[in-house]
């Protein structure tokens, strides 16, 4: 054995033989004959699922309609309800005394709710909504902290048929106002405060000075659950959730609606300035959504799911609300942050709810890392995490080193770690090892889940060989893609299906397929979108905000640059409309335009490094040089061709870091 494939092995870990014996899906052949039947039968390998996993109340007799393509549409002619089948369904098969949800407070409170109770809270939440005139397609924005109740308004929604989208907790009064007006929403769901790391942080505020910032005329009602009791305005148009629902009977039917009815609409950053609303579907997204919980995490009776993500990104709509209820499972919610009281705290709630199968994101993993290092006392040594069984990542690459440690310290060594790529879009995971049946690699993502053509091409569409690295595209539609850009079908089309890619789903990433295995390693965004945190930022959204502050900036340009602990790190390039500040004046201009950014977009938006300069590279016909920009961001000497550069002196400047 060469040593090369002596050093892949010790990196290579096959499936544990007990979780081959019990998984859903128990080994590799099974794995293969799940994408023989996928690829014998296409259509007939997702109706079987469609009918497996979910409750239809009409069932579907048309599977996949592409005749409108890429409007693609799943399971058309069905109907269903997505709270009927989260909910409903597992009480009337007896299991409504399961805990569907462990709530963990900010100050360690734990509550239990169970599939009887969450249905009650549901139908009672979802009767609000109706007494308030909201209808059947109807927009309803939810800016919650992270809460049964958040995960309730989400489901009450479902359950008469309303379109909720939900905004993150951490956005600003302007990004919520943006997306209220975008969606026409006619009911806002919020907090009068939430709680994280200690501090109440102001919720209901925001929402009012969201509605003072106009466009928003839709909106008729606020409705507020009482999480704090902090002192807020109140407005004619705002109701306390607890009272207004304490009127409502704990019954609601719900509303039967066609399987391409939307659920939900989501807004995520793309190339450009303005936030793109994924609509998604009911029917597809749920079986999808349901499948995948299933098998990538492989639940069984008995284990408690952990999904550490917030319900404003997708991840916390497809595995906190609907996929693991959905199949019926249970699933601890947090309410705070990974490092308060300490950075013990997810080993310590590991610990203490004997979590079986936990979700995370790299950057959680890279920060506690170097919380353990600092610290021995929060070190994740010192908790017994042996109700472990399986270890998630989701949201950017997993670097291998942390893959290990994550593997080692958390894992105890014993539990494999699915790696998930997925996207917002995409509503669902779908590359992705399966516990049972794929042998790891660090770093990569393996395996595309059953049913999911993924594959690498050349920029015309045309298919690389294994051993290569090309743009990452799915070949053909699956069940839980997004449906349209809500409002705008054209920038759907050119943004996820351009024209020289011959069909194919352009997912925005680049990737490499190992030569041997086939696997996939995601190689990051091939486009102006940037990782932070696992969050997604576009460019030209943070650009437009920093050019929004008329009075000081006359230009600016934001690029990404790698950092050990988020991922990759914001960098603005900044012209002030005024000569460039010394040393002591950037510093203080730096903070005001990072609170700027913040107020603007949110504080997830606020660039690291902001340098300014008199002016920007420019080639002579005007376009910044942004390969360049990213070089002097990672503080790499500029390789680049500069005699295209209009003004090659300012090289100098933008180097210098503040
Ligand atoms: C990145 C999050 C590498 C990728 C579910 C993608 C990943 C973007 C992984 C979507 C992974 C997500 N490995 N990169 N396992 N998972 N990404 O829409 O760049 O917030 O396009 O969805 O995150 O981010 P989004």
């Amino acid at each position: 054995m060469s040593q090369s494939a002596h050093a892949q092995d010790l990196h290579r870990f096959p499936p544990p033989q007990s979780l081959v014996r019990s998984a859903h899906v128990s080994g590799r052949a099974a794995y293969d004959r799940l994408v023989a039947e996928a690829e014998a039968d296409y259509e007939g390998y997702w109706a079987r699922l469609a009918r497996e996993f979910v409750q239809w109340k009409t069932p579907f007799t048309r599977i996949l309609d592409s005749d409108d393509a890429p409007f693609y549409k799943w399971f058309e002619d069905g109907t269903l309800n997505v709270s009927f089948n989260c909910l409903d369904r597992h009480v009337a098969a007896g299991l409504g005394d399961k805990v569907a949800i462990i709530f963990e407070a900010d100050d360690g409170t734990v509550t239990r709710t169970t599939y009887a109770q969450l249905l009650a809270q549901t139908c009672r939440m979802a009767n609000v909504l109706k007494s308030l005139g909201v209808r059947k397609g109807d927009r309803v924005v939810i800016y919650m902290p992270m809460s049964v109740e958040g995960v309730v308004a989400m489901q009450a929604c479902a359950r008469i048929g309303a379109v909720h989208s939900v905004v993150f907790g951490g956005f600003s009064a302007h990004s919520l106002r943006d997306r209220i007006a975008d969606t026409g929403a006619v009911v806002v769901v919020t907090a009068d405060e939430q709680v994280r790391g200690g501090r109440s942080l102001p919720l209901k505020a925001l929402v009012d000075e969201a509605l003072a910032l106009g466009g928003c005329g839709a909106v008729r009602n606020v409705i507020v659950y009482r999480r704090t009791g902090g002192t807020i305005a109140w407005q004619p148009r705002d109701l306390w959730m607890h009272e207004a629902a304490a009127a409502q009977p704990d019954i609601c039917e719900p509303e039967w609606v066609g399987a391409e009815h939307p659920l939900f609409l989501l807004y995520t950053s793309g190339s450009t300035g303005k936030p793109k609303g994924v609509q998604h579907s009911s029917g597809g997204y749920l079986v999808q959504a349901a499948v995948t919980t299933k098998w990538t995490f492989d639940l069984h009776d008995g284990d408690v799911f952990w999904c550490t993500a917030d319900i404003g990104w997708i991840t916390g709509h497809t595995y906190i609300t609907y996929g693991p209820l959905a199949i019926g499972a249970t699933e601890v919610v947090f309410e705070g942050v990974p490092t308060y009281p300490d950075a013990g705290r997810f080993w310590q709630m590991i610990e203490r709810h004997k979590v079986s199968v936990f979700y995370t994101a790299p950057t959680a993993i890279r920060s506690l890392i170097k919380a353990a290092e600092a610290n021995a006392a929060v070190h994740p040594d010192r908790y017994d995490l042996t109700s472990l069984r399986l270890l998630g990542s989701v949201g950017e690459p997993i670097n291998p080193a942390a893959w290990e440690w994550y593997h080692k310290h958390i894992g105890g060594g014993r539990c494999p770690i699915v790696d998930t790529w997925w996207q917002t879009e995409t509503g669902g995971q779908m590359i992705t090892p399966l516990p049972g049946a794929t042998t790891l690699v660090p770093g990569s993502c393996t395996l595309p889940f059953p049913g999911i053509m993924a594959a690498i091409v050349d920029e015309t569409g045309g298919d690389l060989p294994n051993g290569h690295s090309g743009i990452l595209v799915i070949k053909r539609p699956w069940p839980g893609m997004i449906r349209t850009i809500w409002g705008d079908d054209a920038r759907y089309r050119s943004s996820y299906y351009p024209a020289d890619l011959r069909g194919c789903y352009l997912a925005g990433d680049g990737a490499a397929r190992d030569a041997d295995t086939g696997y996939f390693t995601i190689g990051g965004r091939i486009d102006d979108v940037l990782n932070v945190s696992g969050h997604r930022m576009g460019t030209m959204e943070i650009e437009s905000a920093l050019v929004s502050c008329t009075d000081l900036v006359a230009e600016a340009a934001v690029v990404g640059r790698p950092d050990d602990t988020t991922g990759e790190a914001i960098c603005a390039f900044v012209v002030l409309k005024r000569a460039r500040p010394t040393d002591d004046e950037a510093a203080q201009l730096a903070a005001e335009l990072r609170s700027w950014v913040g107020k603007e977009i949110g504080p997830i938006a606020k660039p690291k490094d902001i340098r300014f300069a008199d002016n920007l590279p420019k080639t002579r016909s005007g376009k910044i040089m942004r390969r360049l920009l990213r070089s002097v961001a990672r503080g790499e000497a500029v390789t680049q061709d500069i005699s295209t550069l209009e003004n090659p002196a300012i090289l100098q400047q933008l180097s210098q870091a503040h």
